[in-house]
């Protein structure tokens, strides 16, 4: 992107500052967040304005004006929710309805009205100030489900400058989001963007036969038209910075913290589960894969080691609270049912890391087990190829993932297929070191191809490139 010409302002409900937890035991960890990483490597050397939640939900009295501060090169502009907000907008609407709508888990929908009003005065509120920020060759990038309105409130608002939106989350088929009244209106406000840009070519295509079913229209492989509307559409596929991981997985810190971590498992194998606590994140699946193959492959007790780190996230909702108290279960049956002296098979942490200490984890893992139920993208898979510089880890890889579209040298697997999950670890964990080797060696090829910086040129070279509305 020419990054000395035009400004760069993104939107997103978390930013950087809001990243960090505000408990005192919690404080010096960072939620893992795909859409903060990326944004955040993405952003590093260009003139930007970052505009999001200040994470503080305060009663109507208490509002602060927008505070403005500074992330490193990034300019940040942060507003407070009201409590009837972050209950509307970002547990009602946002969690309870788009996130499992769009992850195509339907059972876990929550319809209600009120919140769907509380998402579009909220949008409509951020849009009302942002537009006060904004000079008028910036080019304005809006960021995943919990903003969809904000491109319609800023056209509204008499914004005539680029418009781009990305979701980082899958789009469902037409199937599924019809399942929620509001479906015309969410695909007639990404309409109103100058580029949509999502993680797959899948979730692209979904998006397109959902306008075609709607309304009609056509699309000619860039963008979709109907009566006087046009859209540019296409996969961006997400990324990190591969040098970070490879650079902090070798700091004294690290080489430290990778040498306790070894020792906790008693110099046994490794396999390494990371997520955020999510019932989309497939972990109930995994820790059932995980005893089916010790079940299964007696001779591999006592000679592996699952660590499974949980992210706490969402922890105020029912769904995540039983979710999280299936996993401890699943934890306890696997660990009283086979454990030994010496040997714990799944050691459960229930905690944020900085991504500077995730990497000793990453290095150390023998298999990256990534499960996921449905995923945008799952940078973690990407940052555990990032950060095995030679250790030629195995990754085992939901097909439900975005990032199955490119990593195809993973070991590719359907989560729900526990049976078919056991053997696949077992074939990770049994693969001779040439093959090893020559699955990450093209691995991280394509995660190198693929970085944060990368995607974000994509997009915005696109997004400038396209004729204006
Ligand atoms: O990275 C995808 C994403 O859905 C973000 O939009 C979201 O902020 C994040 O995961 C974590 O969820 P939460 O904001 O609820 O902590």
């Amino acid at each position: 992107m020419n990054a000395e010409k035009k400004r760069l302002v993104v939107i997103s409900t978390r930013v950087p500052k809001s990243a960090i937890l505000e408990s005192d035991e919690k404080q010096r960890t960072k939620s893992v967040s795909g859409l903060v990483s990326a944004l955040h490597f993405a952003l590093q050397d260009i003139d930007s304005l970052w505009f999001g939640w200040s994470g503080q939900a305060v009663t109507k009295s208490r509002k602060a004006a927008p505070q403005k501060s500074c992330n490193g090169s990034i300019e940040l502009v942060t507003v407070d929710l009201t409590l009837g907000e972050v209950d509307g907008f970002y547990t009602g609407f946002c969690n309870s309805t788009l996130w499992p709508l769009f992850h195509c888990l339907p059972s876990y929908v929550r319809l209600c009205q009120n919140a769907y009003q509380t998402y579009q005065i909220v949008n409509r509120d951020f849009a009302a100030i942002l537009i006060s920020y904004l000079r008028e060759d910036d080019l304005v990038w809006v960021h995943d489900y919990q903003h969809i309105p904000i491109g319609t409130e800023l056209r509204r608002l008499g914004w005539m400058g680029r418009l781009g939106f990305f979701l980082h989350t899958p789009f469902p088929p037409i199937d599924i989001l019809e399942i929620i009244p509001q479906s015309k209106q969410i695909l007639e406000n990404l309409m109103d963007y100058d580029l949509l840009g999502f993680n797959t070519q899948r979730y692209c295509k979904n998006f397109i036969d959902a306008l075609c079913k709607e309304f009609g229209g056509t699309f000619d492989g860039r963008t979709y038209y109907y009566k006087q509307l046009s859209v540019h559409c296409n996969a961006y596929p997400t990324g990190i910075n591969p040098s970070a991981f490879e650079f902090w997985v070798n700091s004294a810190d690290a080489i430290e913290k990778r040498r306790r971590i070894r020792e906790s498992v008693y110099n046994r194998r490794i396999v390494l589960g990371v997520d955020r606590l999510d019932y989309t994140k497939g972990i109930c699946e995994r820790l059932l894969a995980f005893e089916q193959f010790l079940e299964r492959y007696p001779y591999w007790r006592k000679q592996v080691s699952m660590i499974q780190i949980s992210v706490p996230s969402r922890d105020h909702m029912p769904e995540y609270a039983a979710y999280k108290q299936e996993i401890d279960r699943l934890v306890g049956n696997i660990n009283s049912r086979f454990s030994e002296d010496e040997w714990l098979p799944v050691v459960y942490l229930y905690r944020s890391y900085l991504q500077e200490e995730l990497s000793a984890f990453y290095r150390e893992a023998d298999v990256c087990f990534v499960t996921s139920l449905r995923d945008g993208m799952n940078l973690v898979a990407k940052e555990y190829i990032a950060s095995q510089s030679n250790n030629f880890g195995v990754l085992v890889l939901s097909k439900f993932c975005g990032a199955s579209e490119d990593l195809q040298e993973a070991i590719i697997i359907n989560p729900y297929d526990i049976y078919e999950t056991a053997n696949a670890l077992k074939f990770a964990l049994e693969m001779p070191n040439r093959e090893r080797s020559a699955r990450w060696q093209a691995l991280m090829k394509r995660v190198c191809n693929h970085t944060a910086g990368a995607w974000r040129d994509c997009f915005l070279t696109d997004l400038q490139g396209f004729a204006i509305k």
